[in-house]
């Protein structure tokens, strides 16, 4: 049986933290993903490029759609929400429990007790700052690009928010994937005790691996963006793709 204890116990909570576990999951795999993607740029424009056109669908449809990635903004935005209101629950509500929480870590000292202050504290500043983010990319979704994205991270001044974002998203999908996995003993071995040292090892390893991802790509952009602010608003344009492009866009990226 895949969720051990819940289905078990009455149906109504188990049923709300294996949606909550599952849209959960979803969200840090998708992050995994995302990360790669946007860190194309990290192979040159013309990978990144490549990207973009790959997610309007112009394998597929020989012209791009930017509305595909509006959609899957919008898809993942209402996930998030769903997630967060299910996650909201959980948190300390009143001075009390906030008192209690604090008297409880200070007592035991137990690092899974501080993981999950700290997918409070994140998930509470995702609220804000992943919204921006995704608010921008349902309405814009045109505007993502080697010189597009550049431009947004330096002259539009994006690159503070994506510091704070890389952060605060990788610690908290790495600590929840962690969490999920105990919670559900998945992947935990037949002791617990070693399954769930390797599983910290690994979410540490991962978040890591994530974050200098996530920090040298950054980097990236705000390089690109740098150099072409005096063209910002230009749209970049691929060589290979120029005469092949013009002539069914009437227009270049
Ligand atoms: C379908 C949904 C999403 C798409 C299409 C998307 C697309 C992008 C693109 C194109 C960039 C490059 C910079 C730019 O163009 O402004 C970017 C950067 C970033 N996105 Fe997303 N994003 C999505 C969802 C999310 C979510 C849900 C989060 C976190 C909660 C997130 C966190 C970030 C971060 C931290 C960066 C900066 C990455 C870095 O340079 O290290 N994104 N995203």
């Amino acid at each position: 049986m895949l969720f051990k204890t819940p289905l078990s116990s009455p149906r109504g909570p188990a049923v709300i933290d294996m949606l909550q576990s599952v849209s959960g999951i979803i969200l840090a795999l998708f992050m995994w993903a995302h990360m790669f993607m946007v860190s194309s740029i990290l192979l040159g424009n013309d990978a990144m490029y490549w990207v973009t056109k790959m997610f309007e669908g112009e394998p597929i449809f020989g012209k791009g759609y930017p509305i595909l990635v509006s959609l899957f903004a919008l898809f993942i935005l209402s996930l998030i929400v769903l997630h967060a209101f299910l996650a909201m629950r959980k948190f300390p509500a009143t001075h009390r429990q906030y008192r209690t929480l604090h008297k409880h870590l200070g007592g035991i000292r137990h690092t899974d007790s501080y993981l999950w202050y700290v997918q409070v504290i994140t998930g509470f500043a995702l609220f804000f700052l992943a919204s921006v983010h995704l608010y921008q990319l349902i309405m814009h979704p045109a505007d993502i690009g080697p010189f597009a994205s550049s431009d947004r991270v330096w002259s539009g001044r994006m690159w503070p928010l994506y510091l704070v974002l890389l952060f605060v998203v990788e610690l908290h999908g790495g600590i929840g994937l962690y969490r999920v996995l105990v919670k559900w003993g998945w992947f935990m071995g037949k002791d617990p005790k070693v399954g769930r040292k390797r599983l910290t090892i690994a979410k540490w390893t991962l978040t890591l691996f994530f974050l200098v991802l996530g920090l040298l790509t950054l980097a990236a952009y705000m390089k690109v963006g740098y150099e072409h602010q005096d063209r910002a608003g230009e749209r970049y344009q691929p060589a290979a793709y120029s005469h092949l492009n013009s002539a069914s866009q009437g227009g270049n990226h």
